[in-house]
């Protein structure tokens, strides 16, 4: 039995795409993004394995703990909507399941990583603005910001490594 409403697809590119199809975000929705969020922790953990210097490991590590805390903004979220929902032990999440132990920095995925997640500052922006609670508005906008950040790293990941022009 999938962890996952009906309608989302077990990885994380595909029930992101469901996401960005939503707003505002109903409570099932949250709980999609809550676990996609905690996947991201593993992911930048995956990149930093491969990362060959302790710089550009440093970098994608923060933006994995914040990934982390992004999770957790997204209960609060849950929780001021009226809902309910407790992580699944992280082993569980499908997405998380999904992502691979290490993933090589290759110089198109990083490229592809850091538009990524300029992208998905501006999908929170859009979740925030057809947010009819202010407060969880708040939280969609603080996620996002920290998205553009995650980005702004990943292109200091890619400058270091020689990947962009
Ligand atoms: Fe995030
Ligand atoms: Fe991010």
């Amino acid at each position: 039995m999938s962890l996952l409403p009906p309608g989302f697809p077990d990885d994380v590119f595909g029930a992101f795409e469901v996401l960005k199809g939503r707003a505002p975000l109903s409570v099932e929705d949250l709980k999609v993004l809550a676990m996609i969020e905690v996947s991201g922790e593993y992911l930048y953990q995956a990149i930093a394995r491969a990362a060959p210097d302790d710089e550009c490991k440093a970098l994608l590590k923060r933006n994995g703990q914040e990934e982390r805390g992004h999770a957790h903004r997204m209960l609060k979220a849950i929780y001021l909507k009226g809902g309910e929902f407790t992580l699944p032990a992280d082993g569980e999440i499908p997405f998380v399941r999904n992502t691979p132990q290490e993933i090589p920095t290759n110089a198109e995925f990083l490229e592809m990583l850091a538009d990524a997640e300029d992208g998905g500052d501006e999908i929170y922006a859009r979740w925030a603005d057809a947010e009819p609670d202010a407060e969880v508005a708040r939280l969609l906008r603080l996620n996002g910001r920290e998205e553009a950040r995650h980005g702004e790293r990943v292109n200091e990941v890619r400058k270091r490594l020689g990947m962009t022009a």
